[in-house]
């Protein structure tokens, strides 16, 4: 959430007084920002298993894969401790060290510390410049010889151009794994995500929109692959005490598998009303001068983990985190994905050094922020959030 110093600039004098500034907020109390309260049925579900006993890997987290599977059209899906192992399961038998690996500038840090986690040399490809996903033109212009893979991100909730993603990997070889941390049930040309690539990784963090605590799955469509990732998910172990290769202990648990079944019972309700959210929201933002929209691939329907606004900042006195400032004194809280492209990670310095900053992503650190999302979001919240939104860039635009 951003808490910043207050504006630098005075806003113009014909504008409603700020809140910032000592006028009436929007709200007087802030709206809240996520959901993550667990219903009576959650509870009752994990209290099943706690009277069973049964805390570790069975019936919950198998139902979960069955039902998860199907509602993403993937033939194969395996439970795992979170989303940075389920990438680290994913892409370990896809690629080999030393390989060149195409990766998305614009995503969460685990996208890609986890292909150099695997000796992987992530090459960084700039963000669409509407959909803020990865730009399969720039990732086109990046392929080398070395080039094995491409880690491609349904970055907010947003599935990428998959068949821009398929083309480029059939022509070139590639393997192709998407993070689906922030997209469960997100669909493209009519299928589940689930149905594209080798494989899918997701997250059940506790503020995803299936969130278990800690949690997360791989899908894939072929049965070896997923052999594969389920010897690597516990030890390489094919028979009591018998290691058939080298794994880890990546299983998730009965806990986080029950609260995961129930909370999907009401996942592709809660779906929709994010996506009834994010229309209204998209109004609103179409008559809001210098404030745009998050642009939808061609063909994908998005879940809205999160509902990213960019800021034109040549429109505005202001720069983006002035502007959260004054949102959040309005009772308006928001948040940015993220604060620093990935190239500029220091933890990926020796990558990205040789290979300088891809300007969108770059400009994106400066310009996005996320505006409250989840399913309990009235219609009047969103409302009010839109006059925030108004009264603010009324204030600060030039
Ligand atoms: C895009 C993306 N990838 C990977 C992860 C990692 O998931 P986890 O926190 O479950 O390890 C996240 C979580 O924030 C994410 O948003």
């Amino acid at each position: 959430m951003t808490t910043l110093s207050a504006p630098r600039s005075a806003p113009l004098p014909h504008a409603p007084a700020l809140a910032i500034n000592g006028g009436t907020p929007v709200f007087p109390a802030a709206v809240p920002f996520m959901h993550t309260a667990l219903t009576q049925a959650d509870i009752d579900a994990v209290n099943g298993v706690l009277k069973s006993g049964m805390l570790r890997a069975a019936k919950k987290c198998e139902e979960l894969e069955t039902r998860f599977a199907a509602m993403s059209d993937a033939k194969h899906y395996m439970t795992c401790a979170n989303g940075t192992c389920a990438l680290q399961l994913a892409y370990e038998p896809l690629f080999e060290r030393g390989d060149d690996v195409l990766v998305p500038a614009w995503s969460y840090v685990a996208t890609v510390s986890m292909v150099v986690a695997r000796g992987g040399n992530p090459i960084f490809v700039d963000s669409h410049q509407d959909t803020m996903q990865i730009d399969m033109a720039d990732a086109a212009r990046k392929i080398t010889p070395r080039t094995r893979a491409i880690a491609a991100t349904h970055l907010y909730g947003c599935p990428v151009d998959i068949d821009a993603v398929q083309a480029l990997a059939s022509k070139h070889g590639l393997k192709v794994v998407y993070d689906a941390a922030q997209a469960h049930l997100s669909t493209y040309k009519g299928k589940g995500i689930g149905a594209y690539g080798d494989a899918v990784t997701y997250s059940y963090y506790a503020t995803k929109n299936l969130g278990t605590g800690e949690g997360g799955a791989i899908s894939c469509n072929d049965d070896a692959l997923a052999r594969q990732i389920k010897l690597l998910r516990s030890h390489g172990e094919t028979d009591k005490y018998l290691h058939e290769q080298v794994g880890y202990n990546y299983r998730m648990n009965d806990l986080a598998g029950a609260i995961g079944c129930s909370k999907l019972d009401r996942l592709p309700a809660d779906t929709a009303i994010r996506q009834q959210v994010a229309a209204k929201y998209d109004a609103i933002l179409a008559k809001i001068d210098g404030l745009k929209a998050p642009t939808t691939t061609p063909g994908a329907v998005g879940v809205y983990h999160l509902y990213v606004v960019k800021l034109d900042t040549g429109r505005f006195a202001c720069t983006r985190d002035e502007f959260c400032a004054a949102l959040m004194k309005e009772g308006v809280p928001t948040a940015v994905h993220y604060p620093r492209s990935l190239s500029r990670q220091p933890a990926f310095a020796q990558f990205a050094g040789k290979q300088g900053h891809p300007p969108i992503a770059d400009g994106l650190s400066k310009q996005i922020f996320a505006l409250p999302m989840h399913h309990m979001l009235s219609g009047d919240q969103i409302a009010k959030i839109g006059e925030a939104l108004d009264k603010v860039a009324s204030a600060y635009r030039v």
